[in-house]
């Protein structure tokens, strides 16, 4: 018993981490030490030394590195006057730091390395400079930040810096050291983490590729069909050159049809969802992968739809502005006086073309103030300020309002004209026909599904699937709804899965 009251409590660790304690309060009693006299290295050293840190830096060769904040001393020497050490030179090149190992022994050591192509399996750079440094306790972190931020300060760049390392103490200090520098550590977990810290920067954008190939995708098919439609037919019907069309009005027409599909691709998953769910009578079973993988890039797929439409707006402010539309007024006047006619006859016979162009764009612009709003509030320090109820309200209910006031501007655009054999050009039908297909369909699905609250299941079920039979209403009228479909409660908050 003596002998177990005499240990002490805490084991007595190498110097390095002895020193980690006393720093957890007060960081600049550390001295910091960077391998490698680098990009890295210079940007790390000045803001240490600008945040009032003691700095020592290793190099191979002390004596040919000049353009320093501080002054350079040998490797060796670094390694041994610091507590704590970043080690900034390229992971291929740790081998030739093992001499070091006796001088590191005990110390916390940043890996700041990034590698060069995105690796599913480890080990990461970090695990194999513990596995050289057995002795040291490893700490991942940095490899986020670019030289250029460190060199600017945190005012300029991404001011988190996730670290990670299976040793806690090593890392507090890391986190401490990092506050100090103006930057947010950001704790993410063991060494194990490191290997998807490290393909963190290597990654362009990869939530936005399948929106974006569909954005583009759409983009293309819709300009090729307008060409077609507005372009080529009347060169072979008539031999009338409207090559002019290509750059403004075609675009004009393109825009708005990828802004329209986009926008009811962000909903259709929605629907699909909730099919199967009650296709299922659960929604306690997985989604396929491509439905999971859609739901998650829903806010991508209304980003996209919103700079459609917004480019739409701006493209259609400047219609008025370009000399063949004034030419076209001209002409028109010009026709008017010719035959003789009465201008306020003129407008009389036209009312109903009046009133659809006023009524349009009053709906388009009402359109586009509510993609603003959804564009606005998926901003995370907007979304920060509202509570999870708000948040599906204005995401769920508003968005499917925008996507309502899309389709009805397209809808009054279209007007009649659907029924006009003239608008089939080569006998394909015009473009805002095409467009509303989806939308149409989205919005008729949902308003089946809004009714769902005020009907009995076995109603819904069998109204939604009379081709299915028996089979399916004995399924639905067997397994118990926990959809959350057929009550009026907000529903829970699904999308936390992304
Ligand atoms: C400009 C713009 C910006 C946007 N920004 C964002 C944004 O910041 N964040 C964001 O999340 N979305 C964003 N979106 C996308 C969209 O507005 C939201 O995803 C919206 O909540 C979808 O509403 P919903 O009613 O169709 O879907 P939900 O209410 O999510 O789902 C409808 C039904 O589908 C089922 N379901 C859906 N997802 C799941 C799931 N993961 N697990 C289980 N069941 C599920 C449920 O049955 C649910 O009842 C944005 C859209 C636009 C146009
Ligand atoms: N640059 C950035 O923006 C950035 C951002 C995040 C992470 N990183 C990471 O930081 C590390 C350093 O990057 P850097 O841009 O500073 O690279 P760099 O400019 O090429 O510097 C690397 C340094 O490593 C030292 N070194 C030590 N042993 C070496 C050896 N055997 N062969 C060659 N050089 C050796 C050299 O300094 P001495 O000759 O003085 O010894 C050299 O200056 C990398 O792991 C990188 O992934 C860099
Ligand atoms: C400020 C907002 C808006 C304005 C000023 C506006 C204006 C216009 C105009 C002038 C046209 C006719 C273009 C032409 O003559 O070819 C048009 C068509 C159209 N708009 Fe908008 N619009 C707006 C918002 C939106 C939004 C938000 C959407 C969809 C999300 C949308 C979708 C469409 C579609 C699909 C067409 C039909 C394109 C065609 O087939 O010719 N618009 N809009």
């Amino acid at each position: 018993m003596p002998d177990e009251m005499s240990r002490a409590l805490i084991r007595e660790r190498a110097r390095g981490l002895r020193h980690l304690e006393a720093s957890a309060y007060e960081p600049s009693a550390l001295v910091i030490g960077i391998l490698g006299t680098g990009d890295f290295s210079r940007s790390l050293a000045r803001r240490l030394v600008a945040c009032g840190c003691r700095v020592v830096v290793g190099s191979r060769t002390p004596s040919r590195v000049s353009v320093f904040v501080h002054q350079v001393a040998s490797q060796m020497e670094a390694a041994n006057q610091a507590d704590l050490v970043f080690v900034a030179v390229y992971p291929e090149h740790y081998s030739t730091l093992v001499h070091l190992k006796p001088a590191l022994a005990g110390k916390a050591l940043v890996d700041v390395s990034n590698g060069l192509q995105i690796k599913q399996e480890g080990p990461s750079n970090a695990q194999q400079l513990a596995d050289l440094f057995p002795e040291s306790s490893v700490v991942k972190g940095f490899n986020t930040t670019s030289a250029w931020t460190l060199q600017a300060g945190p005012r300029d760049g991404s001011r988190q810096v996730l670290l990670c390392s299976d040793d806690q103490m090593a890392k507090s200090s890391v986190m401490q050291l990092c506050r100090r520098m103006g930057f947010i550590p950001v704790d993410m977990g063991l060494l194990s983490s490191s290997l998807e810290i490290e393909n963190l920067p290597l990654y362009l954008f990869p939530s936005w590729r399948t929106p974006i190939i569909c954005t583009l995708a759409l983009f293309i098919f819709f300009y090729l069909y307008n060409s077609v439609h507005e372009v080529l037919h009347p060169y072979i019907t008539g031999g009338k050159n409207k090559l002019y069309k290509l750059p403004i009005e075609i675009v004009n027409v393109t825009f708005p049809s990828v802004a329209l599909v986009m926008l009811a691709l962000v909903y259709l998953p929605g629907v699909i969802a909730a099919f199967l769910q009650l296709w299922r009578g659960t929604k306690y079973t997985r989604f396929p992968d491509w439905l999971d993988h859609w739901l998650t890039r829903r806010k991508q797929f209304g980003l996209c739809s919103f700079l459609c439409a917004a480019l739409h707006a701006v493209y259609s402010l400047c219609l008025p502005m370009r000399k063949s539309a004034r030419f076209q007024l001209l002409n028109k006047a010009f026709e008017q006086v010719r035959r003789r006619n009465n201008m306020t006859m003129q407008f009389k016979n036209n009312f109903a073309d009046v009133w659809r162009m006023e009524l349009y764009l009053s709906v388009g612009i009402m359109a586009l103030g509510l993609l603003s709003l959804l564009a606005v509030t998926s901003l995370p320090s907007v979304a920060n300020t509202v509570n999870w109820r708000e948040f599906t309200f204005i995401q769920s209910t508003l968005g499917y309002c925008a996507l309502f006031m899309g389709t009805l501007h397209t809808l009054i655009f279209g007007w009649d004209r659907a029924f006009l054999a003239a608008q089939y050009h080569f006998g394909l039908p015009p473009t805002f026909l095409l467009v509303l297909i989806l939308p149409l369909t989205v919005l008729l699905k949902t308003h089946t599904r809004s009714h769902t609250h005020t009907q009995t299941a076995e109603q819904v079920v069998l109204s939604l699937l009379p081709s299915c039979g028996d089979s399916m209403a004995r399924l639905f009228l067997c397994t118990p709804f926990r959809s959350g479909l057929f009550n009026s409660r907000p529903r829970e908050p699904v999308s936390c899965r992304f």
